[in-house]
């Protein structure tokens, strides 16, 4: 970014977790103004002082992502506060892997709300300011799992394969008004989601990837970053698959 240009307001869901922390990294270390969402309140004065001590001065936001008024909340509070969301990185998801014969009612619904229906709700609520100002970038983190068959993540693939379906409606909709809307598909990254997969299971994952290893989190904020730019205004309905090789079609 420009010095001389304004500064876009990028708000990043589900920020304290390592995904999400890279990206507001990189975004800020990229010039955006940057809003962490958070969820939960202890974890999240925690990051904000780890953060602080790395030099990264980052507003906090709450709210439940799967829960359609809460994000409105957020948004009135950041659009009162700060301003228009400009960029919108609908990062937060959760897992509650097993196999399906055992999965609980709770553990679909608990991931389908916090993974697919939290993009519903911020895209919905950031959408027509976006219009308004006839500019936007909003970029849904998926997953490689959401793309194939993972056992155990039935759940967790559908929402991440509704993304794509949501992500390429969204993006037609509203490519005439200088918004763009694109997903990333990571693959295995070395985060503490993937590491809370059993050690034993997990080594056997990274045996499928063929560049031998798991994702670092800034190859995934790398392609956000990019994303949210302003020169990546061509770059609509698309997603980015960073998995190492571990699915190629
Ligand atoms: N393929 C085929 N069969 C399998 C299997 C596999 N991968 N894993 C287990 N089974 C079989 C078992 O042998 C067992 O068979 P029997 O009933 O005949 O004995 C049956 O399936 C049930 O096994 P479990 O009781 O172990 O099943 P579970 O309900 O406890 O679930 C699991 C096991 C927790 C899902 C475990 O397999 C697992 O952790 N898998 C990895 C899931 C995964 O990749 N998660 C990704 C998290 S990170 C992420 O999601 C980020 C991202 O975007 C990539």
């Amino acid at each position: 970014m420009k010095k001389d240009e304004k500064k876009y307001v990028a708000l990043v869901t589900g920020a304290t977790g390592g995904l999400g922390t890279a990206m507001v990294k990189h975004l800020v270390d990229d010039g955006y103004l940057v809003i962490a969402n958070y969820h939960t309140r202890a974890k999240a004065d925690k990051w904000n002082e780890k953060m602080k001590a790395e030099g990264y001065d980052v507003p906090l936001y709450y709210a439940d992502v799967s829960d359609f008024n809460s994000v409105g909340e957020m948004i009135e509070k950041i659009q009162k506060d700060i301003g228009t969301v400009d960029i919108l990185v609908n990062n937060a998801g959760i897992t509650r892997d097993g196999a399906f014969r055992k999965m609980t009612f709770e553990n679909w619904d608990a991931v389908i709300r916090t993974n697919l229906y939290s993009a519903f709700n911020c895209c919905r609520h950031v959408i027509n300011p976006m219009i308004d100002q006839q500019y936007g970038r909003i970029i849904n983190i998926s997953s490689v799992n959401g793309q194939r068959a993972q056992f155990g993540q039935a759940n967790y693939a559908a929402a991440k394969a509704g993304m794509h379906g949501l992500t390429k409606t969204l993006a037609i909709e509203v490519a005439s008004k200088g918004i763009t809307v694109n997903t990333i598909s990571p693959g295995y990254i070395g985060t503490d989601m993937v590491m809370a997969v059993a050690e034993e299971i997990r080594e056997q994952i990274i045996k499928t990837i063929p560049a031998g290893r798991l994702g670092g989190t800034y190859e995934i904020a790398h392609r956000v970053s990019f994303l949210a730019s302003k020169d990546a205004a061509f770059i609509t309905g698309a997603n980015y698959c960073i998995n190492g090789g571990q699915h190629v079609f």
